[in-house]
């Protein structure tokens, strides 16, 4: 075992080498759109992870289409609606229920209090337009708003997405700057109250 894999190292070395001339001139020649292409590559990944890991079901309003609740891609990532007026959480009875999410699936109401989702637009003021990948980076490894403040509340995956790859956050980020503006101020989530800790106790 240890001879074949000696043996087999230099080939592989030689391989690697000859071919490194090929690549070396395909990118020289390509030199100036190479940053382009790596930006939207990177937004395009981004979106694909964006996809796949189930963001528009909580940060893009759902509205009522013909086979049921489903997001309403006009308000894509935009978070809970500002104009869309809440009662307060329901007070569940007795039993295995914890959790109540609104219509729209953007605001939840749980043993945390109520949250709502966040814009994720490039909306300077509403949403991400100011934050660095260094922000959004440190946001979600740490569940900590910009790494530093309020704790990060459920139903956010935090526990989940703390474990994506730097490429996979700065791709993730790529994409969310690039996406339309939407202008929709998310409230201030609601610390629990006597009434809904024991709603959803
Ligand atoms: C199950 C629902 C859910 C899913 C899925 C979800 N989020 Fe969230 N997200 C939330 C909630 C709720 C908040 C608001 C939490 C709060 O106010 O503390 C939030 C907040 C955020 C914030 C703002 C944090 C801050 O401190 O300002 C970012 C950024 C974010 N989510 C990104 C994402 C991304 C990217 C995805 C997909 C990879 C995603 N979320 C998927 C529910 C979700």
């Amino acid at each position: 075992m240890k001879h074949a894999s000696l043996t087999s190292t230099p080939l592989v070395a030689l391989l690697a080498l000859s071919a490194a001339p090929c690549i070396g001139a395909t990118t020289v020649e390509a030199t100036g759109a190479a940053p382009a292409i790596t930006e939207a590559a990177k937004a395009a990944r981004g979106r694909y992870i964006v996809t796949v890991s189930g963001c528009h079901d909580c940060h893009t309003p759902w509205k009522m289409g013909p086979k049921g609740p489903e997001p309403d891609m006009s308000r894509m990532l935009s978070g809970h609606p500002e104009t869309e007026a809440l009662t307060p959480p329901p007070r569940l009875p007795e039993g295995p229920w914890v959790v109540v999410a609104s219509a729209t699936n953007t605001a939840w109401s749980g043993p945390w209090g109520v949250s709502f989702t966040a814009n994720l637009t490039p909306d300077k003021d509403t949403g991400l337009g100011k934050w660095t990948l260094r922000t959004f980076t440190d946001t979600i490894r740490t569940g900590r708003h910009k790494g530093r403040g309020r704790p990060v509340l459920p139903p956010m995956p935090i526990p989940m997405y703390k474990h994506f790859t730097d490429a996979d956050l700065a791709a993730i980020f790529a994409y969310l700057q690039s996406i339309p503006v939407v202008k929709n101020r998310v409230p201030e989530p609601i610390p629990p109250t006597p009434s809904t800790a024991a709603a959803t106790r």
